[in-house]
């Protein structure tokens, strides 16, 4: 596949014109990593005005997902941000209130999303009571809206979450299809999941709009990301797409980020094939750690996510213990470990992993368990609470209190408390668990 994007900013290299332009650093060596970072200038195109270079490079992600794709140099929390909006002009144009219904697992970004733009959010809580998964079935979906004075404009779920588990999301999108409900879905954690031998894309299996973090499962440079129109909006949302990213995002994109993005292009072209042939050594693998007695949760393919507790171990001890030897996590707590992998982590990473692991004494279980994480009152709206004076206060101080601006670390930056909730002593018997010592309170 062409690399267009690439291509140009070689020429433009290589021609060594003195660049009376921005970067600042003039593409001169100060920095050893510089000369590919240029701005737009004439030929460049331009990420918001699409007509060139760009255009036939986000053209070429569009073949290789099978729908309108379009990039982002700011992570999916441009795309999520843009995403919403959207839905709000949408709902605008029908005069209907732009209500949108959400599972609680939401990364952060979803919840300064609706603060800008205002808009309103009901939230689904799973069955397995944790504020990081929500195990939403096509049938409780439909249960739940059918259950609602009116439709709401949009769900909105995180699949795959931090934990790598996958909802079936062909199986939610026919309830949405049916009730006139759109289907956002956060794929921040599944770029990859086109590439699979059978597609698990969302776009795929029926959504209406997606992001992926490109970045985080395929060879992009980090803050490459895309966000996808499913076939049934695309016509109509696709003139507003680019005013909608421009809105979150800034007027400087990162044409290094770019040229990642178009690059992979011409990688992915190939990547099922490279997939399929990975797919099946980290399948072994993560069957001979279960025979070894680790326990392991979650779906995805490209992930494992133990418990060790089972094993002996909590998932912050054996995150240290790994680091020690050269091994580093994507994310750690109290009961979970999850390693990330694609296939540039090799053959090798995996053996690593798994001698590693392997050479772990098991011990005795750890019996503790998280609390049983419970359904929160809303004081005032997250736009409310978001803009509001706050001040610090230890955890101990807070009950009663409502949550200010969210202080939720990334990853998984998934709050246990969403800003306008009131902190009950559910919440902090879940901060004292997961170590949080001070929360901003209004
Ligand atoms: C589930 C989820 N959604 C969205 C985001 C935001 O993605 P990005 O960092 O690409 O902006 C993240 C980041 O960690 C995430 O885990």
């Amino acid at each position: 596949m062409k690399t267009p994007i690439c291509d140009f900013v070689k020429r433009y290299s290589d021609s060594n014109c003195t660049r009376l332009h921005m970067p600042g650093h003039k593409g001169s060596g100060v920095l050893g990593i510089e000369h590919l970072d240029i701005t737009e200038i004439a030929g460049a195109d331009s990420l918001y005005e699409a007509s060139g270079i760009i255009a036939e490079s986000e053209m070429n992600a569009s073949t290789l997902f099978g729908c309108k794709t379009y990039y982002s140099t700011e992570g999916s929390s441009q795309c999520i941000r843009a995403m919403l909006y959207l839905v709000m002009l949408r709902a605008k144009k029908e005069n209907v209130r732009p209500l949108i219904l959400a599972t609680r697992n939401a990364h952060k970004t979803f919840h300064s999303a609706l603060a800008l733009l205002d808009l309103d959010v009901e939230w689904i809580y799973g069955d397995e009571k944790s504020y990081l998964t929500c195990d939403l079935s096509a049938s409780s979906l439909a249960e739940h809206l059918d259950s609602m004075e009116s439709m709401p404009v949009a769900l909105y779920v995180t699949s795959p979450d931090y934990l790598g588990n996958i909802l079936d999301i062909r199986a939610i999108s026919e309830v949405c299809r049916e009730r006139g409900v759109l289907l956002l879905v956060d794929n921040a954690h599944g770029a990859y999941l086109r590439f699979l031998p059978r597609s698990l894309h969302p776009i795929d299996l029926g959504a209406d709009m997606c992001c992926d973090s490109a970045h985080k499962t395929l060879p992009v440079l980090t803050g490459g990301a895309y966000l996808h129109l499913g076939n049934m909006v695309a016509d109509e949302l696709a003139p507003f797409v680019k005013d909608a990213m421009l809105l979150f995002g800034s007027t400087s994109p990162s044409y290094l980020i770019l040229q990642s993005l178009d690059a992979a292009n011409d990688y992915l072209e190939r990547y099922d094939s490279i997939l399929a042939k990975y797919l099946p050594l980290v399948e072994d693998l993560k069957r001979r750690l279960s025979s070894l007695g680790w326990c392991l949760c979650g779906s995805e393919p490209l992930k494992i996510t133990l418990a060790p507790k089972s094993y002996g171990y909590t998932g912050v001890t054996l995150a240290a213990m790994l680091e020690e030897k050269g091994i580093v996590c994507e994310f750690s707590d109290p009961d979970f470990i999850v390693f990330m992998l694609t296939p540039e982590l090799g053959a090798d990473g995996l053996a690593k992993l798994e001698s590693t692991l392997t050479s772990i004494e098991k011990r005795e279980a750890i019996n503790t368990r998280p609390p049983e994480f419970s359904e929160k009152r809303r004081a005032i709206s997250i736009r409310e609470a978001l803009t509001s004076a706050f001040e610090i206060s230890d955890v101990e101080k807070c009950l009663g209190r409502v949550a200010a601006v969210s202080n939720v670390a990334c990853p998984p930056a998934v709050p246990i408390i969403i800003s306008g909730e009131v902190i009950d002593e559910n919440a902090i018997e879940c901060f004292n668990y997961y170590g949080i010592k001070t929360i901003k309170v209004i």
